[in-house]
Formats: structure tokens, C-alpha cells, sequence
């Protein structure tokens, strides 16, 4: 019988040799060690943002700007990060964000992750740009709360049968994703020529252009429908049984429109600086948004979240969770879905100790006057 050990090696793209966790105390020494273990190509499709990446170093600058009030003699005797999202208990206000090619960071790809989510007691987001599909996820972690991403394709048939799939598998939500009729213009991926390699399957892709080799991130976008609109999205609303939520909202007025066509919720993202070059931190769309729609719908956001204490600026700012994208990534590159649970688990335990330093026993206890900018 194979060993733990054994089983953790990797056999397909990802590192060539796992190695010990124990030294990795925070998402940034995660992210050194994946610079490390992964092949150039796929580290810089992983890391990259559009254009001068001025808004993926944005992500991360704009919570420098914030400081947070903590208050005192306060009873933090119970703290707890468990909060609900949607309906579904979760042990932080923390997700696991939606995110392509997970085998390419790790041969167990997303099963792992959706297992490493599961075990945290979070939400995990399968990515139509997955290298499984939903029904092979759900089987790895079937009791898990797991929300489904979704690329309106030019062929409908291809997303209705996704939809279908991830309705019939017990999926809890679906986030449509609207920041991305094209890919934006990742000058990474254009200098390493980075291209999925021919043996990693892309089940939406292979079903969408009937071939089973994985085009480059340009191409696949080329395959989504840019012709979708507000009336889509409330037919979907309206067909679909599970609650939507609207992925890439960047503003108040989109914020509105997404509740006012059915939407249970948005997601203030720009896609972790991916798309349009030039938006501001979504962690600075976030008031906005939180103020338009925040007593009709779920406000949740994602882009530059990689400590306890960058939740906490988020939840002060009136978001109900954040999401987080390359952590995850960072984490199984690493050591697959333990080190996914790693990344996971530190980050709970510092929202944990935020909260008791900052005075707020649970996240519901954040309020705006525990934090001012600059
Ligand atoms: C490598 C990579 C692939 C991504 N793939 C998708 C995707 O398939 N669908 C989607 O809606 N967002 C995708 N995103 C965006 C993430 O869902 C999320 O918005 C972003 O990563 C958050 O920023 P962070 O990485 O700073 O946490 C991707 C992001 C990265 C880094």
C-alpha cells in the first residue's frame, strides 16, 4: 500500500518534490515557496495581472491604507470566525475563490481543493475553467457547501449542461462571472507563451471546441458569450434554482442593477487585477457597493486578501465574507491539499486572534468605526 508520503508525489505538471510545510507561517511565505516550485509559465499565468499591473498591486496596497480601532475591555473570553454566507455556515468569513487549471498547480488539482475547503469549514468555488467537473468535485467532498462558477459560453448548450450538473450535484449557489468577455492582456502569459499543456483536460473547453487539448487563456476566452446583458442575467435568475451571485461588480450603479435583476449577491472583484488595468483596489469599490445594496443582498469581495487582518479591514467596510484566489493556489503548489488546509487553517487563525484584538468576538461584531483609512 502506497504510503501518505508516496501518495502525496506528484506526477503530472507541479512540483517535482513536496516539501516540509512546517516552515511556511504565512500566505507570504507560501507565495515565495510556490515562486519556487513551479514551473515559470504557470507561476506567472498564476501570479500575472493585465497590462502594467497597476491594479494587481492595488489589491494588496489598498488594505497598507487602512488602520484598524481596536476597542478594549471588551469580553473575548469566546471568540468565534464562524459566520453564515447565504444560509450556509462557514467557519470564517473567508472563501475560496474561483480559479482555472488547478492541476497545473498540482496533479490532485481540484478535488484537493474542494477537500482542503471542506475540511477548513469553508465554501470552496469550482471554476468553469476547472480541470474537473462538478459531479467528480462533489463526490471529493460531498457534504462540503461548494458554489459553482459560471462563463455564459457562446454555445448555451455547453453552460446549461455545467449548470445542469452542478444543480444535480448539490451545489449551493452559482457565481456568474461579468468581468471578462475577453481575457485582459496578461504580458506574462505573452512572454512565457504560457499555453495549457495537451494532457490537462479542461472538461468545459473539451466540451465547448469537441477537442481535448487546453488552448491558451486567450483562446478560451474567445469561446464566452460577449453579447450577455442584464435581461440574462435575470433570466437565469429566474430559470436557475439555486441563488445567484454576480462576480466583478465594481460599482454602485452595477451593484443596484445585479440586485434589482434577481441577483442574492454580489462579489466586488476585478478578477484579481486579471482584466481591465487601471480600476481601483476592489477593496476601495467595496463602501460603495456595501452602501447601495448591502441591506438587500449578500456583498462579499475578493483581490489582495492574504492576512487575518485584511478581513477584518474588509468586514469593517461592510463586506459579509471575502474570497481569496491565489493563496489557494500558492497553498497547493506547495503541497497539494494539505497545503491548501495550511493556507486555509493560518488564515483562520489570524481572523481569530484579529477579532480578539480588535475586540469583536465574531465577525457580526465588526462595525465601520473599527477602522479608518490611513
Ligand atoms: C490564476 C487565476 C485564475 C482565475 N480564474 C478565474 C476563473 O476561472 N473564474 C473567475 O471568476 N475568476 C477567476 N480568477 C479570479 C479570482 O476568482 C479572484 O477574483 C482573484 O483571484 C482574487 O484576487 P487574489 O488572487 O488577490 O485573492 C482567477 C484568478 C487567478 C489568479
Amino acid at each position: 500500500m502506497a504510503s501518505t508520503a508516496d501518495s502525496d508525489l506528484p506526477s503530472t505538471p507541479g512540483p517535482s518534490a513536496p516539501r516540509p510545510l512546517g516552515d511556511l507561517v504565512n500566505v507570504a511565505d507560501f507565495e515565495r515557496r510556490a515562486a519556487e516550485v513551479l514551473e515559470p509559465g504557470v507561476h506567472g499565468y498564476y501570479a500575472g495581472g493585465a497590462g502594467d499591473e497597476r491594479t494587481l498591486r492595488e489589491n494588496v496596497a489598498a488594505f497598507g491604507r487602512h488602520r484598524l480601532r481596536p476597542r478594549v475591555l471588551v469580553d473575548v473570553s469566546a471568540v468565534s470566525a464562524a459566520t453564515t454566507v447565504l444560509g450556509s455556515p462557514v467557519s470564517m468569513p473567508l472563501l475560496v475563490a474561483p480559479t482555472a487549471l488547478h492541476r497545473l498547480a498540482h496533479p490532485d488539482g481540484e478535488p484537493a481543493t474542494a477537500r482542503a475547503a471542506a475540511a477548513a469549514g469553508t465554501i470552496y468555488t469550482l471554476s468553469t475553467l476547472a480541470t474537473s467537473r462538478p459531479r467528480e468535485v462533489c463526490a471529493e467532498a460531498p457534504r462540503a457547501p461548494r458554489w459553482f462558477q459560471l462563463y455564459v459560453l457562446r454555445d448555451r448548450a455547453v453552460s446549461q449542461a455545467l449548470l445542469d450538473e452542478a444543480v444535480e450535484c448539490g451545489f449551493d449557489a452559482i457565481v456568474l462571472t461579468v468581468d471578462a468577455p475577453r481575457a485582459g492582456r496578461r504580458e506574462r502569459d505573452v512572454r512565457t507563451g504560457f499555453a495549457v499543456p495537451a494532457d490537462v483536460e479542461m472538461p468545459a473547453i473539451r466540451a465547448a471546441v469537441g477537442a481535448p487539448t487546453g488552448p491558451s487563456p486567450v483562446q478560451f476566452f474567445s469561446l464566452l458569450d460577449t453579447s450577455i446583458t442584464w435581461s440574462d442575467l435575470e433570466r437565469l435568475c429566474a430559470d436557475c434554482p439555486l441563488p445567484v451571485i454576480v462576480k466583478g461588480v465594481h460599482t454602485a450603479e452595477d451593484a443596484r442593477l445585479a440586485a434589482d435583476h434577481g441577483a442574492a449577491g454580489v462579489i466586488v472583484s476585478n478578477h484579481g487585477g486579471r482584466q481591465l488595468d487601471g480600476v481601483p483596489a476592489a477593496l476601495d469599490m467595496l463602501p460603495e457597493v456595501a452602501e447601495e445594496v448591502g441591506d438587500r443582498v449578500e456583498v462579499l469581495m475578493d483581490g489582495g486578501v492574504r492576512r487575518g487582518t485584511d478581513v477584518l479591514v474588509a468586514l469593517a467596510l461592510g463586506a459579509g465574507a471575502v474570497l481569496v484566489g491565489r493563496p489557494i493556489l500558492w497553498g497547493l503548489a506547495c503541497g497539494g491539499e494539505a497545503g491548501a488546509l495550511r493556507v486555509l487553517e493560518i488564515l483562520r487563525a489570524e481572523v481569530e486572534l484579529g477579532l480578539t484584538l480588535l475586540g469583536a468576538p465574531t465577525p457580526a461584531d465588526v462595525e465601520p468605526s473599527h477602522v479608518r483609512a490611513g
